[in-house]
Parts: C-alpha cells; sequence; structure tokens
C-alpha cells in the first residue's frame, strides 16, 4: 500500500474537493439559466458503444473489460454517445430543441500529464433538434457564461471556431478519399505549433493548401459567419475568434466545431464540441441534427490557478457550541436546532476542556462560537466572534413548542458585536 491512487487519479481532499464544487457550481448555474436540463446515464456502457462512434484515439484509451456475464463493456471515456444513445430512444418523449446538460466522470487511459488525467468530470452541454446556427450560438454563450461565472473573461480566453464540413470540401477538392480522410483529420488536429518542414513531411502537397487555409486565405465557412453572428448578438463577440486551425480529434463531428484556449496557449484545450448530426442516425435512431460540447474541470483548475482565481466555498462549520462538561445536553440541543433552522452548526464530539473545543473551533475555520456554560441556568450563553474574538451575551428561553429562542437569533449576530 503506497497511500497514493492509481496513476493518472486523483484524491479530492475537502479543500480540493470545495474547489472542484465552485466549477460545478458554476457549470450547473450557466446550465440552468440558459434552459439546459440536467440529466445522468450510466458509467459503464458496451463496448461497442464506442467502437465506430468516438474514433480510434479514444478506442485506444478505453478502460475495458469483459464483466461477469461475458458482456464486452467499457467504462465511459465521453459522454456524447451515452446521450446520442439515450435521445436517440426517447426523443419523441421531448419537445425540440432538447437542451440537456450533465457533468459525468469520464475515464480515459492516457499518459498523465498537466491537466490530463485518467480520470475528469466534463460538463456536456448539448442541442438536438436544431439545424440552425442558433444551437452552437447557444452553447457557446453557455460556455462562456459558466466560465465567466468562475471570474474568467475573453481576455483570459478563447473560443477557437472552425467548420469541419469546410475541412471535408476542402479535402476532397485534394482528392483525399473517405478512407484516407480520419487519417488526415487526425493529422491535422496534432498539427498545432509545427513547422512547415514538418507539415511538409506529414501532408505532402497538401501543406501548402493547409497553410492558406490556417491564414485565412482558403475562402469563407458560411455555416461558421453564421455561428460568430449568433454568439455576438448574445454578447459574447470578443470571446471568439475564426480558427481553420482546430479540426477536433473526435470522429462524429460534420459541422461548426470549436475549441476554449487559454490565451496564453500554455495548457490545452479547456473546452471543446461541435456538430454531429449523423450521430443519432448511426445509433438506429431519427435524423436528428446534435451539437455539443464537453468542458474537463482538470484544464479549468489549472487555468484558475494560473489567474490565482481562487474558488474555495466558506467553511462548513458557521457556528460551533462549545459547552461545559456539564452543559452537554443542553450544547447538543443547541446544534440539533439549529441545523434544523438551516444553520451549519458543528461541536466537539470528544468535549474536551473548553479551550480545547475553542481550538477545535478555530481549526474548523467557524465564525462563531456559542458558549454554553454554568450562565445558561439564568438564561444566557456567550457569543464569540472568533476572528475578532469580541464576544457579547445572547439570552435564551423557552418557546411554547419547547424550542430553544435565541435573542439576538443569529440572523442579527454579525450587528450586535459590530462587524
Ligand atoms: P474532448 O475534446 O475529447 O471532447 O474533451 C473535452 C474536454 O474535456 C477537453 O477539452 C479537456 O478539457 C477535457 N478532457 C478530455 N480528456 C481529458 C483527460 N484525459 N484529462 C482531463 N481532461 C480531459 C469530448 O469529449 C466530446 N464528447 C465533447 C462533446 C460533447 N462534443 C459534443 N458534445
Amino acid at each position: 500500500m503506497t497511500g497514493q491512487p492509481l496513476p493518472g487519479f486523483r484524491d479530492f481532499f475537502p479543500k480540493e474537493h470545495s474547489a472542484l464544487r465552485s466549477i460545478f457550481q458554476a457549470w450547473r448555474e450557466a446550465s440552468r439559466r440558459s434552459g439546459f436540463s440536467e440529466y445522468e446515464g450510466p458509467e459503464l456502457e458496451s463496448l461497442d458503444l464506442y467502437k465506430e462512434k468516438s474514433g480510434d484515439e479514444i478506442v485506444g484509451q478505453l478502460y475495458h473489460f469483459k464483466d461477469k456475464g461475458d458482456r464486452e463493456v467499457a467504462l465511459r471515456p465521453e459522454m456524447t454517445p451515452t446521450f446520442a444513445r439515450m435521445v436517440a430512444s426517447q426523443h419523441r418523449n421531448y419537445r425540440k430543441p432538447i437542451k440537456w446538460f450533465s457533468v459525468p466522470r469520464l475515464f480515459r487511459y492516457e499518459r498523465p500529464q498537466r491537466g490530463r488525467h485518467r480520470e475528469h468530470y466534463q460538463w456536456n452541454c448539448d442541442v438536438v433538434g436544431e439545424k440552425s446556427a442558433a444551437a452552437e450560438a447557444e452553447l457557446i454563450s453557455t460556455l462562456c457564461l459558466g466560465l465567466s461565472l468562475l471570474g474568467l473573461g475573453p481576455k483570459d480566453v478563447v473560443v477557437k471556431i472552425s467548420d469541419r464540413s469546410w475541412w471535408d470540401s476542402f479535402l476532397a477538392k485534394h482528392g483525399v478519399g473517405e478512407k484516407e480522410k480520419p487519417d488526415v483529420l487526425r493529422i491535422l488536429d496534432r498539427m498545432e505549433g509545427s513547422t512547415p518542414e514538418q507539415r511538409k513531411e506529414k501532408l505532402g502537397v497538401l501543406a501548402g493548401p493547409v497553410e492558406d487555409a490556417w491564414e485565412g486565405r482558403g475562402g469563407d465557412s458560411p455555416a461558421l459567419m453564421e455561428v460568430r453572428k449568433g454568439v455576438e448578438a448574445l454578447g459574447y463577440g470578443e470571446w471568439c475568434e475564426t480558427d481553420l486551425r482546430v479540426v477536433r480529434g473526435l470522429a462524429y463531428y460534420t459541422g461548426v466545431v470549436f475549441e476554449v484556449h487559454d490565451r496564453s496557449g500554455k495548457l490545452r484545450a479547456v473546452a471543446g464540441g461541435g456538430r454531429y448530426d449523423d450521430l443519432l442516425k448511426k445509433l438506429g435512431g431519427e435524423d436528428l441534427p446534435a451539437t455539443g460540447f464537453g468542458m474537463g474541470d482538470a484544464v479549468l483548475a489549472e487555468l484558475l490557478r494560473e489567474k490565482n482565481i481562487q474558488s474555495v466555498e466558506p467553511s462548513a462549520a458557521e457556528i460551533f457550541v462549545v459547552a461545559e462538561a456539564g452543559e452537554k445536553a443542553m450544547g447538543l440541543a443547541l446544534v440539533g436546532q439549529l441545523r434544523r433552522g438551516g444553520f451549519c452548526a458543528d461541536y466537539d464530539p470528544g468535549a474536551g476542556k473548553l479551550g480545547k473545543q475553542l481550538e477545535l473551533a478555530e481549526a474548523k475555520g467557524a465564525r462563531w462560537a456559542l458558549l454554553v456554560g454554568r450562565e445558561s441556568a439564568e438564561g444566557k450563553f456567550g457569543l464569540k466572534e472568533l476572528a475578532t474574538r469580541r464576544q457579547v451575551e445572547v439570552r435564551w428561553s423557552k418557546g411554547p413548542d419547547g424550542n430553544i429562542c435565541l435573542e439576538p437569533n443569529p440572523g442579527e449576530w454579525a450587528k450586535v458585536v459590530g462587524s
């Protein structure tokens, strides 16, 4: 036993978990404000679901095995196939466009490195049943809202928008057949930052025209321009750039694709997505247009650290009840009642000396210590604000329902101690 998780897997101790929850909160809030409904699917799927749909890269990274019923199964490496399977089977029961989101934990056997692990959480938003660029505009503005709720803006990140169908026509025009296309797209996907010599070596005669396309000399994509107009109308124009270098590694994309990168270009993509109009049909469903994106927690957390954005939730223990040996029952009654009343209340179950209880209160980051001592028999508790050490008296009495009434009540304590 090493005390360490498996390579590429992460332990989330409470502080790290609190940072993770802040990310989840921003994702859920942005989804909610933009009219997406949350769904969830199984962590384990049939291996076949990924074999043809996701493309070679992801299939090579699958955690797969035979279950006890001799089925070939895989831990989900991405959510899109599950989402498409679910929508294909039930779409008749839902009004279009379907706008759903999810925050699954995903598993890919990748080489662990900065921002890349063998598991990660990924915010997925997808729109089904909308052919127009309004769907992409909706998605891009939602992801920008999510990032802005975390304190990031267009100076920190850029949404690079491209068009896979533009590349399809480009490759057809240059004589690349359907069979070779996935390989060429995969090479293009990895060409970012390459030298002209490397491009010549990998792409041969295509190197020159590819370079022209990258520099914007290869002609426009009307679909991409429509998306940019839509995003602009929703107020996120300055977050976006056209960049045909983006082709996306996954096999199922058919139209406009996009990626979110940090402006400094130091990190890998924070998010990626695009249109996948054929996937639902391939899964035996109806021919429904679809588009979506995935944003991972790991690169995002790296970026927030780089930008010095602390997103840790406040300590859980708001009020710490400190009781003298003879007042334990009163202390527990208070803890229970405060919790039922909506406050975060904690106490020392070992209930040692008062000093020790106060030390624990401070270590837990509590704001208030409610001191239950001998004066409680006279209807009084002490109230201490731990950071300022200011102390005042709180009166208590038993209400007609048997509850303990505090005067002033906790909502007014800050005013009473003058902070
Ligand atoms: P993806 O580009 O493979 O797309 O992943 C999206 C994001 O998930 C990446 O930009 C990255 O932030 C994060 N991510 C991916 N792999 C890892 C990893 N090993 N460790 C940490 N973070 C990672 C998809 O998965 C598509 N299914 C997204 C989508 C949804 N397209 C349409 N709808």
